[in-house]
């Protein structure tokens, strides 16, 4: 099992960018935002370049690569186009994530058991290059075994469900969900993965994801954006930082 190590906090800056496209103006500007973050604590910045472009586009990619000192987690689609774009940055690392254009936000976990051949290949070139690949992946043990038998160095499960669950009052099944988190956690990390967790994630529900000694990544974006109107982006990262590790014990 992995020591429960420091457990490092990715800031996702899209909604940065997406409030930057709702007046096609220039500001906010995602980079800066992402060096505000940095100097916050933040160990790393993920950013997602969607294939609709809604919100990071591919300038923003590069400045983050000219401008961050911390690692990037570029999330992606696992297309032709969305590879060949991350080969050409080698960022350190790269999440593929499920896209389909009229979803609103990222809504399910990828399916690597279905697609494990093509996921296999896809991948291949990626690791390759040098970068991290990650799987955005439910809590369900099938996925977690393909990611591992497709040679995927991390999966990031899916916590969208569980905060769902927990904003609608469904107690009962929000704990049933959270048991899955942990027992796949535990799963994916007896198999030798890295286990990182994220989607949906607020102050309220952040402890009992961050309890798990397996999870050494949490990526968190809308939550902190939104919360960076009243309290300021720092100060809003701190906070997250300072429940991460309350919760960790
Ligand atoms: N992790 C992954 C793989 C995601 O796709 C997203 C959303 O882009 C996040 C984490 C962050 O989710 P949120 O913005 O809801 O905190």
């Amino acid at each position: 099992m992995a020591k429960p190590g420091k457990l490092r906090l990715g800031v996702n800056i899209d909604h940065v960018a997406t409030v930057r496209n709702a007046r096609g103006s220039a500001y906010p500007e995602p980079v800066r935002a992402a060096l505000l973050a940095q100097e916050a604590g933040a160990d790393g910045i993920t950013a997602h370049l969607r294939e609709d472009r809604r919100h990071i586009s591919d300038a923003d990619i590069a400045g983050l690569m000219a401008a961050l000192s911390v690692p990037l987690n570029f999330e992606m689609a696992a297309t032709a186009e969305m590879q060949a774009i991350a080969l050409r940055h080698v960022p350190h690392a790269v999440c593929i994530v499920p896209e389909k254009r009229e979803e609103r936000t990222t809504e399910g976990g990828l399916e690597v058991a279905r697609e494990e051949n093509r996921l296999a290949h896809f991948i291949a070139p990626l690791r390759e290059a040098g970068c991290r690949v990650s799987l955005f992946i439910a809590a369900d043990q099938r996925q977690v075994a393909a990611a591992q038998r497709i040679g995927a160095q991390v999966v990031e499960l899916h916590t969208g469900a569980y905060c769902d669950l927990h904003a609608e009052g469904r107690l009962a099944e929000r704990d049933a969900e959270l048991t899955r988190l942990r027992e796949m956690a535990e799963y994916a990390d007896s198999l030798g993965l890295e286990v990182h967790a994220g989607h949906g994630l607020t102050y309220d529900t952040v402890g009992p994801v961050a309890a798990f000694p397996e999870v050494l990544e949490l990526n968190i974006g809308h939550f902190l954006i939104g919360e960076a109107i009243f309290r300021g982006l720092g100060p809003a990262i701190v906070e997250m930082r300072r429940l991460m590790e309350a919760a960790r014990g």
